[in-house]
């Protein structure tokens, strides 16, 4: 391998999302040919403007169309299994498995009612309008497909700021209320791995204390769980404790894989993980503390520092790398990921996570269940394996998550007998 071919694989490509990246290769054609930065000079003035904004909405919807069709394809050829030869598999090798279609083309013309896509002359489609395109043609799938049986979110970043908690002011909070009201079951899948109840009821008591003095059922109650430390703590939620939360002993919700992970095994991956970590400490003259857990081993800045973005990507890189090339990492699933201001190397990860609350809550299908988070690159990120167990949304802050939980409650209301599939466009 060449240096620059090794610095574009090794440091580059785990720090993009491949298929976002495509589709904003596809859309900056019709940008660069429609795109009139020149009008603001011009004779056309409004209404050249509004001419190009329709055309390039016009072709832009139509590219969104294709990559549909290209979806489609691929999530037949998965039912046969000869999904690894699509055409879209040939485009963007890193796609995975579709649980369900993506309504792109609808998601492009409801976003860009929202972001004005069509109208930017200087601007380009951009990593973020895509994203969020993706996530509004995920929900009208989900809305119009099947029912959403499961939601489960990521804490940190997702549902509150970087380190913070869920205090009874957040907005998401009437939001997931609401989905539970309707029945949509609700998981809690967190890194932050806790043995203690009242560890979780610290971070969450916003959420907590508002289902318990809601007019829920007390059965509909109990559908929101808290799955901690990826795939290792499950609590759920009751109304007999002060804290809250009832812990559920891990064999009576993990799934049989998980119960062949041996202690020997996890104790010999945390202490590889541990070396590595203090490794980079001492080469690094990290200002870090390690910090060894049950089920887990992180770095977290010493009171007053703060570790950089290339000080927490270098950690990450060299815990994954040692790790995958150990017998034990190759045994054991294990999840090392850059939390924003610490370093965390987990056993098991979030698929592991989301599948035990599938299967807690009775064998929910991927295809109505949903994860939303904020990691999803491919490597230092802890969501991006929740992908191979259920339909995802990824957000960027948790205003973000607020109006995604407001998109699914008005595509729900849209595609409920009383409302009409034209809500769908306005
Ligand atoms: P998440 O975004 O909800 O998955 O939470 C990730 C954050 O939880 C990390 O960045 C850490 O700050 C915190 N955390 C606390 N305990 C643990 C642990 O045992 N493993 C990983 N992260 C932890
Ligand atoms: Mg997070």
């Amino acid at each position: 391998m060449t240096t620059r071919y090794r610095v574009e694989y090794a440091l580059k490509t785990h720090r993009r999302d491949q298929l976002i990246e495509w589709v904003k290769g596809l859309l900056a054609v019709p940008f660069v040919l429609l795109s009139q930065p020149t009008a603001l000079f011009g004779q056309d003035g409004i209404h050249g403007t509004d001419e190009m904004a329709r055309n390039a909405h016009e072709r832009y919807a139509q590219i969104m169309s294709d990559v549909e069709g290209l979806i489609n394809d691929h999530i037949s050829r998965q039912k046969e299994g000869t999904h690894t030869h699509s055409k879209l598999k040939l485009l963007v090798p890193t796609v995975g498995v579709f649980f369900t279609p993506l309504l792109l083309r609808n998601a492009f013309e409801w976003q860009d009612q929202r972001r004005y896509i069509s109208s930017r002359r200087f601007v380009a489609p951009s990593f973020n309008d895509i994203r969020l395109i993706l996530n509004t043609a995920q929900v009208m799938s989900l809305v119009k497909h099947s029912r959403l049986d499961l939601v489960t979110f990521d804490g940190d970043v997702t549902l509150y700021d970087d380190g913070q908690s869920l205090t009874d002011d957040n907005p998401a909070i009437p939001r997931i209320l609401e989905l539970m009201r309707s029945g949509t079951r609700i998981g809690i899948v967190t890194a932050a791995g806790y043995t203690e109840a009242s560890k979780y009821y610290g971070r969450l008591h916003g959420l907590l204390d508002a289902i318990a003095t809601s007019d829920l059922h007390d059965d509909v109650k109990k559908n929101l769980i808290i799955l901690g430390g990826e795939a290792s703590y499950l609590f759920q939620f009751t109304g007999e404790s002060p804290d809250r939360l009832l812990p559920i002993p891990r064999k009576e919700w993990s799934l049989e894989e998980m119960q062949s992970w041996t202690q020997d095994d996890v104790t010999e991956l945390l202490d590889i993980a541990e070396k590595a970590l203090r490794s980079c400490v001492d080469s690094m003259r990290l200002k870090a503390d390690i910090l060894r857990k049950e089920r887990a081993v992180g770095i977290i800045p010493v009171a007053g520092f703060k570790l950089s973005r290339e000080q927490l990507e270098e950690t990450v890189l060299v815990c994954q790398k040692t790790l995958e090339m150990t017998p034990v990492g190759k045994r054991l699933p294990f999840c090392a990921f850059n939390g924003g201001s610490d370093v965390f190397i987990d056993i098991g990860d979030k698929s592991w996570g989301v599948l035990s609350c599938q299967r807690y809550f009775g064998g929910i299908a991927g295809n109505r269940s949903l994860h939303v988070g904020d990691q999803f690159l491919s490597i230092g990120a802890n969501d991006f394996k929740a992908r191979l167990a259920c339909t995802t949304a990824w957000i960027a802050s948790p205003t973000e998550t607020v109006a995604l939980l407001d998109e699914i409650s008005q595509l729900s209301k849209a595609h409920s007998p009383l409302g009409t599939e034209a809500n769908l466009k306005s």
